[in-house]
């Protein structure tokens, strides 16, 4: 792979192409099956050699099939329970040993089922697709809402980050999505989904060969010919503590009441002991109290949210009961960041 921001998608070798026959007995006739081609640059790049690739929507193999052409090792979580065992038989063809393949969503599996994870990669469903198969729970082609289904995305790749390695790359492509005379924007609300979850680091473009035609004046579509590699890394988030620690002290000078714990209050202590991706503040669940402070925190350009919804103020602080904490968050000009978690319970 070079550091080209877009990609030509080559040919697919007959062989590692998806069988007809497969795709012929296939619900969506396999239409939503990404290319082996497509992956293997990505697990050659940000996979360790021998290490393990999980696609966590596994589809029909293909990114398991890459995985294995490249030396690695693949586990996918399919919740089509035929697609799950179609891979088995596509590996099969090839003369190759199945991949690990869970029938089910990741997000269903015990702690601990699943092995740790060395490259998440995956195209993720589209909402909207008219998908015929098994209509079973959890199946994302069957999201009754656009929210629904960024909502199931987000858990799937929440319970990908518990198994993904210290360091690890999630790789997820998509395309912004056509339906009916709507666009909506699914790669950038993945985009923001990874990067609350993960660390965002790039996308590439990849474009393929579709037939061109005319666009005509004022109309705005076009052949849709591209879609995103959407780059996100586990680790930890390198936070501004020095504007970190000012913060904290112009807060308690306005005369709010909280208590530093965690990995902040441990690096005030020692500088030299941790690194902290954000501050930790206790606070008393005293609704004006809390109020007060968040109005603070927004008049200062921090956003304000709730797990990943914004947070209204004036706060009423029933409506976020078992929620635990507030996250408010400021990128400055420089791209320094400040966190602070709110704990109120
Ligand atoms: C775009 S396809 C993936 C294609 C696959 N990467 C490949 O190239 O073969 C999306 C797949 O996600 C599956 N899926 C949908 N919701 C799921 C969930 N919650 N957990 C696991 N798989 C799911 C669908 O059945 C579908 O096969």
């Amino acid at each position: 792979m070079d550091d080209r921001s877009w990609m030509r998608l080559e040919a697919e070798p007959a062989e590692h192409a998806l069988p007809a026959d497969v795709a012929a007995r296939d619900p969506l006739a396999g239409r939503d099956i990404g290319w082996v081609t497509q992956m293997r640059p990505f697990v050659r790049h940000f996979c360790r050699a021998g290490g393990r690739v999980l696609d966590p929507f596994a589809g029909l193999g293909s990114t398991l099939l890459a995985a294995r052409l490249e030396g690695r090792d693949a586990v996918g979580c399919e919740i089509d329970a035929t697609r799950a065992a179609t891979i088995g038989e596509r590996f099969a063809r090839l003369g190759l040993a199945p991949p690990t393949v869970f029938a089910a969503s990741c997000d269903t599996l015990a702690d601990g089922a699943m092995p740790p994870i060395d490259l998440c990669l995956t195209n993720v469903p589209y909402f909207g697709c008219r998908w015929n198969g098994e209509p079973v729970p959890d199946q994302l082609y069957g999201s009754a809402t656009y929210e629904a289904h960024l909502a199931g995305l987000r858990e799937v790749f929440h319970r990908v980050r518990d198994v993904l390695a210290e360091g690890a790359f999630c790789i997820a492509m998509a395309e912004n999505l056509r339906l009916g005379d709507r666009t909506l924007p699914l790669a950038f609300d993945l985009a923001r989904i990874l990067g609350s979850l993960f660390v965002l680091q790039e996308e590439r473009v990849i474009v393929y060969d579709r037939a061109v035609g005319p666009a005509a004046p004022m109309d705005a579509r076009s052949n849709r010919s591209h879609e995103y590699a959407l780059i996100a890394r586990k680790r930890r988030e390198t936070v501004d503590l020095a504007a970190t620690a000012a913060l904290l002290n112009a807060l308690r000078a306005e005369g709010h009441r909280f208590t530093v714990f965690g990995s902040f209050a441990r690096w005030l202590q020692d500088p030299a002991s941790v690194t902290p991706a954000d501050a930790d503040l206790q606070v008393a669940p005293d609704e004006a109290a809390i109020d007060a402070l968040l109005q603070s925190l927004a008049r200062r350009g921090f956003s304000l949210r709730s797990w990943s919804d914004p947070v209204a103020l004036p706060l009423r602080l029933d409506a976020y009961r078992g929620r635990h904490y507030f996250r408010a968050e400021r990128i400055d000009r420089a791209g320094a960041l400040v966190r602070l978690d709110l704990c109120f319970e």
